[in-house]
């Protein structure tokens, strides 16, 4: 039974069907509104806005749950890894051991680039910051990847997705190599996805490197805790771009883009230089005031969410990681963990967090962990880039498949001139 919204403007009634999901909010189906009412909808930030219909991820932001294809992060994060987070977000199901086998070979044997894009690499600033590197490198893929660049053969759509997920891993890496002068180092075929990236970024031809398991098991994690999020800033990017019928690699790199941002992606790098500024507990109290004060912009890095308004189930487990891989490396006590947790600790107890909901998100604790392996907080944003790109590419093939797919144009509250004629210089 269809349930019915009604809107009434100036005496007149409008009826605006309502869809009732499998999960979270109804929602009013407004696409007809302009044309009975003549009137727009207004959200800046699409605070109450949902852009699509989706099968992919859903957020309960005030149970802090969040399901993929309807299982528990928790529960992926611990039994599960991300290849197989991949193949459950890609094809909607958890794949038998031998399509998971199938899906993971497919995935080794495309990790390696066109060696002709090495060049591209050679081009940039050596201290060019990484994340400037990948969304120049990701754009060029498609001027090397022409035969999967046509978004309406599924075949096509199917190599640019293993691609995609199978070599941002290899090009965050050669990033990182080229803004340190060390020798890019090839992926290998006998490592995991973690182990891979790991060897790409820190072996040397100098010496033997042998990747640590337990930071093999974290990296896999923390890909995992990145890989989707429902309609989040660059997946919004990554729909809007593929709407125009651009192909995949530019819709990616447009997420890329957006995810750079420190209120999105950049978090983890901006919280990581946060705690370092911050430096010592006692001075936790002077960064929470500046925080509170309405008329300084500043804002704690890692705290906070549109969605999440009790706690970001993701930083749970990344603080589990924190941990253990702290403790792995005999860092426990390692400053910026203490300030971390004594921050954490002092903002949830200040009435101004709790009121406004204000909780250490995901990326609150990842970048604590990617500096204690060894990463500069310039490969942070990368390494969520690379982990989300799964989410992107899996929201991009599901747009793609939507027969009602239309091009994303959105409106406006015009608030400018209205129409005037103009004056010739000599008269202004
Ligand atoms: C990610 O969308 C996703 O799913 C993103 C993500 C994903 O996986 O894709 O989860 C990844 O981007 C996580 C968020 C990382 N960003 C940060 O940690 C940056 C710091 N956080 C803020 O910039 C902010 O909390 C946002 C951007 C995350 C959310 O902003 P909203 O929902 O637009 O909230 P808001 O800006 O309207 O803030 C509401 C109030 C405001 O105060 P008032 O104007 O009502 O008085 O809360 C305050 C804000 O000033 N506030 C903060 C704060 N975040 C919000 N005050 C201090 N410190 C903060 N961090």
């Amino acid at each position: 039974m269809t349930k019915n919204a009604t809107l009434t403007i100036d005496g007149n009634s409008f009826e605006l069907p309502i869809h009732t999901p499998s999960a979270g909010p109804d929602v009013i189906d407004i696409r007809k509104l302009y044309g009975q009412a003549g009137v727009f909808t207004y959200d800046p930030g699409f605070t109450s806005t949902a852009a699509c219909d989706s099968t992919i991820t859903f957020i309960d932001g005030d149970k802090g749950e969040l399901l993929h294809r309807g299982y528990p992060i928790d529960q992926l994060a611990s039994q599960s890894h991300y290849l197989e987070v991949c193949f459950l977000l890609l094809y909607g199901y958890l794949p038998e051991a031998d399509e998971l086998e199938k899906f993971e070979r497919l995935v080794t044997n495309h990790t390696m680039i066109h060696e002709q894009m090495h060049n591209f690499f050679r081009g940039f600033r050596r201290d060019a910051p990484p994340m400037a590197t990948m969304v120049g490198v990701v754009g060029a893929m498609s001027a090397f990847y022409h035969d999967s660049t046509d978004i309406n053969d599924e075949h096509q759509r199917e190599v640019a997705s293993i691609r995609l997920v199978a070599k941002m891993p290899t090009i965050a890496a050669m990033a990182y190599k080229y803004s340190i002068g060390q020798p890019f180092v090839y992926p290998r075929n006998d490592l995991d996805y973690a182990s891979n990236f790991l060897n790409m970024c820190f072996s040397v031809p100098a010496e033997e490197y042998q990747v640590n398991p337990i930071l093999a098991r974290a990296m896999d994690r923390i890909f995992t805790l990145h890989a989707d999020h429902e309609q989040n800033a660059s997946t919004s990017t990554v729909r809007l771009a593929s709407s125009s019928g651009a192909n995949p690699f530019a819709c990616i790199a447009a997420g890329i883009a957006c995810l750079w941002g420190p209120s999105h992606g950049g978090a983890n790098q901006a919280c990581l230089e946060m705690l370092k500024e911050i430096g010592s507990i006692d001075r936790i109290p002077e960064f929470i005031a500046r925080a509170k004060d309405k008329n300084d912009s500043y804002r704690l890095m890692g705290f906070g969410h549109r969605v999440y308004k009790n706690f970001d189930p993701r930083a749970t487990v990344m603080k589990e990681s924190a941990d253990e891989v702290l403790e792995l490396l005999g860092v426990e006590d390692n400053p910026l963990l203490q300030v971390a947790m004594e921050l954490e600790k002092q903002a949830l107890a200040d009435p101004y967090f709790a009121e406004k909901k204000l909780f250490p998100n995901v990326d609150f604790y990842s970048g604590i962990i990617l500096e204690a392996m060894g990463f500069p907080t310039s490969m942070f944003t990368p390494i969520f880039a690379m982990a989300r790109t799964v989410g992107w590419i899996s929201q991009w093939k599901e747009q793609l498949a939507d027969p009602q797919l239309k091009i994303g144009r959105p409106r406006q509250l015009y608030m400018g001139e209205t129409s005037r004629d103009y004056v010739d210089i000599e008269k202004r």
